[in-house]
């Protein structure tokens, strides 16, 4: 048995569903079940029910996004740092392989390569290095799992819920077997307020950066296609290969949904930190070379994209 913990969330949910779908016997937790920030219960739970692996989506984002986090502090710490540190002891003294969901946003930026040279450009929205990605993106490279992330508390400025979740890995990695999946800006075709195509749709203006990005099925297809192939537990890396502008999300959007909509954007950061974000974003590529060398597969992103678009499943309006 899986034991699931978080799936009431948008992530979990996804979880819960291609579990079924594989025909995976599993159980679901939430928060009053079994309160799994306490080690003792947590135990005893585990210790009750016996599961083979344990998967962890749960883990405070702040609603309706991460400047929430700025101001509920203690619960931003519980959910991605005491939550994540308990499961892993618990699982460690019970010898249970586990996997946590983390975060690309622990990262801000990408490496050029120029001159033989590689450099971390960590902002992306410089009108220079906006030239260069866009005319030479074989020179754009990302973050690999051993660089040592570079948007958290001991590398400020980050937002309170990167810092927090840089320190939840850092609280698991090396107690016991686990995975640490990194999952960087969910989307896929069910339209609805957490999914990224549906967020670019409704903002009144929209943020340009460069990203790379996490189909939700695929990313948690990939998470539990490393379990089962016994993969050597570890950071991974899990976002579609390549990255992709806000511009062109939005040029996809108008193409595959025949949207009339005129995307306005925001002049440059210091207009959109002005008057729509309170702390600071993070913007940044990785690299997915570890992940694929495992033989598992993700789709490139334009490719998600675009599936996604095709297969758009707007809405209902209550
Ligand atoms: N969505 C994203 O954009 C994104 C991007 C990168 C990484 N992630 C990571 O992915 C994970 C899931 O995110 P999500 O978007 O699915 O979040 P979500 O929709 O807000 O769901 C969060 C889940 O965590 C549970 N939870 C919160 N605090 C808890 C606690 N102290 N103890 C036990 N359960 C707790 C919630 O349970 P209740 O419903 O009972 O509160 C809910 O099931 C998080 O770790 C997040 O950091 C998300």
């Amino acid at each position: 048995m899986i034991l699931l913990i978080g799936a009431s969330g948008y992530i979990g949910e996804a979880f819960a569903k291609e579990l079924r779908r594989r025909k995976k016997e599993f159980l679901s937790i939430t928060q009053r079940d079994v309160d799994c920030t306490r080690f003792i219960p947590l135990l005893e739970f585990l210790k009750r029910t016996k599961p083979k692996f344990v998967v962890n989506c749960a883990g405070y984002t702040g609603k309706p996004n991460v400047d929430a986090c700025e101001d509920h502090k203690a619960e931003t710490i519980i959910g991605n740092v005491l939550l994540p540190q308990t499961i892993a002891h618990a699982c460690a003294t019970l010898k249970i392989p586990w996997g946590q969901v983390s975060t690309g946003c622990i990262y801000n930026g990408a490496k050029i390569i120029e001159n033989n040279k590689t450099r971390i450009e960590t902002n992306l929205a410089n009108p220079e290095v906006r030239k260069l990605i866009e005319e030479w993106p074989a020179k754009i490279s990302g973050f690999v799992e051993t660089d040592e992330p570079n948007f958290t508390f001991r590398h400020p400025p980050c937002s309170f819920y990167s810092g927090s979740k840089a320190l939840g890995e850092e609280a698991i990695l090396g107690v016991g077997e686990n995975y640490l999946w990194r999952l960087r800006i969910p989307f896929d075709e069910f339209d609805g307020a957490r999914n990224y195509l549906s967020k670019v749709q409704r903002y009144a203006k929209v943020y340009d950066n460069v990203n790379s990005l996490s189909h939700r099925a695929d990313f948690v297809c990939a998470c539990l296609d490393l379990w089962e192939r016994r993969a050597p537990f570890g950071i991974y890396n899990v976002t579609n290969p390549g990255f992709i502008t806000t511009r062109q999300v939005a040029a996809l959007i108008v193409k595959f949904l025949k949207s009339k909509r005129k995307f306005e954007f925001w002049e440059n950061d210091e207009e959109f930190y002005k008057a729509a974000a309170k702390a600071p974003r993070s913007n940044c590529v990785l690299d997915v070379s570890k992940i694929l060398a495992t033989g598992v597969k993700m789709r490139p992103v334009e490719e998600a994209l675009e599936d996604s678009l095709k297969n758009w499943k707007p809405e209902k309006k209550s």
